[in-house]
């Protein structure tokens, strides 16, 4: 069955390019969908839409497809991807702004999909920080954008703001409806934050992790369709809609969670930050000062993703290495130790790069030998990249 594809398209000069795009669609024989703006309506008709996708254009959110359906639910539980382009300033604004004032607004409130944005119009505009606010806004939720290319815009002036090439916009939807593919119904289980190890009641020992990439990789999985299980240390975060979580405390309370589920498992991804020790004793009452030092006497927690890697019955495995020094010697290691088929190495001395920032700058290693290095980008974004290399190791 061919995929759905919802295009958006917004009022924009560059509207009358989303007739190429819809036909580049139409040719990779994904089932398009056109939901336009009124404005966009100003650019090009309705009819050209509905004679290239050879499906009824929709504008009117009160115009329902079937009597039976309410139009913006029926097209957001239909679509696999919702793709918007042109996407004007205003789109971008409306849906950062989680507003549902016309069908097109409506059906990405509602979506599951992936939504992936090409944004076009004066430069000045796409330039103006409050715009590039909502696009970071969006970008940390997981929303997709393909920037704008440079040169002659319709304004008369030369600057940041054209609709990227359609080829271009096709081959990024590709992606993501390939990931998207791939990953439908896999289970996927991640684990992410760190672990306390009690000291006595009220004292434990930890380390700086957020658990955002974690929660970031089980959000997106989510959106791809896949069924997920997030087994969390303590963090602040909210757990991404549709996730399952299991809260735990401890490195151990960890192991028995991810054990009990690793059966079901498809694909294992371990972004937690485990204790590698614990007190050897834990205090019944409250440890007191009672001498000027204090051993603290330490034992091994289970290495988790030692173990998945041991008794490994076709999963698919993949770790993170947070390292301070000899990042890819050490990730090498942990590879073939730990039977990963993909690890995720980052230095924690480079800025903008592991526990507790909103970036993070990764090299995978793969069990076949093969090294990427991946750009400085937003968890959010590295969450979609992984998914797309871990779609990969399955397609
Ligand atoms: O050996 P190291 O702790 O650096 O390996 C990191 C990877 O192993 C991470 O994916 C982490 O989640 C996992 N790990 C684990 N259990 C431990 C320690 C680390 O699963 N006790």
């Amino acid at each position: 069955m061919s995929m759905n594809v919802v295009l958006g398209i917004t009022g924009s000069i560059a509207a009358y390019k989303a007739a190429e795009l819809a036909s580049l669609l139409v040719k990779k024989e994904y089932a398009v969908h056109v939901i336009m703006t009124p404005a966009a309506t100003k650019f090009i008709t309705p009819l050209t839409l509905q004679a290239i996708s050879q499906n009824p254009v929709y504008v009117d959110m009160f115009d329902s497809p079937g009597s039976w359906e309410i139009g913006h639910i029926s097209l957001a539980r239909r679509a696999d991807l919702i793709l918007v382009a042109p996407a004007t300033a205003d789109i971008i604004a409306r849906i950062a702004a989680g507003m549902a004032d016309d069908l097109l607004a409506a059906t990405i409130l509602a979506a599951r999909a992936p939504v992936l944005l090409a944004p076009a119009m004066n430069d000045g505009m796409y330039a103006n920080p409050v715009l590039q606010e909502k696009i970071a806004y969006l970008k940390r939720f997981g929303y997709h954008f393909i920037e704008p290319e440079s040169g002659r815009l319709a304004c008369g002036t030369v600057g940041q703001g054209r609709l990227a090439e359609p080829a271009r916009i096709v081959s990024a939807a590709d992606r993501l409806l390939e990931g998207g593919k791939a990953l439908a119904g896999k289970r996927i289980l991640v684990t992410a934050g760190p672990t306390r190890e009690p000291l006595d009641p009220v004292r434990f020992l930890s380390n700086y992790s957020s658990g955002k990439m974690g929660y970031a990789i089980a959000g997106e999985a989510r959106r791809r369709g896949a069924d997920v299980t997030l087994v969390s240390g303590p963090a602040q975060l909210a757990p991404p809609a549709g996730v399952e979580l299991v809260p735990v405390e401890t490195a151990q309370e960890m192991f028995e969670a991810v054990v009990s589920s690793y059966d079901q498992a498809d694909i294992v991804i371990k972004a937690a930050a485990v204790s590698d020790f614990r007190p050897r004793q834990r205090a019944g009452q409250k440890l007191k000062k009672l001498s000027a030092e204090l051993m603290l006497e330490l034992e091994r927690t289970p290495d988790i993703l030692r173990y998945l890697g041991q008794h490994k019955q076709g999963q698919i495995l993949v770790g993170f290495a947070a390292e301070t020094e000899d990042l890819l010697v050490n990730a090498g290691a942990k590879l073939k130790e730990k039977h990963l088929d993909l690890v995720i190495a980052n230095n924690l001395t480079e800025p903008g790069a592991g526990f507790g920032v909103d970036t993070n700058l990764v090299t995978l290693l793969y069990s076949n030998g093969e090294i990427i290095k991946l750009p400085m980008m937003s968890k959010i974004e590295l969450a979609g990249t992984l998914l797309d290399k871990i779609a990969a190791l399955i397609i």
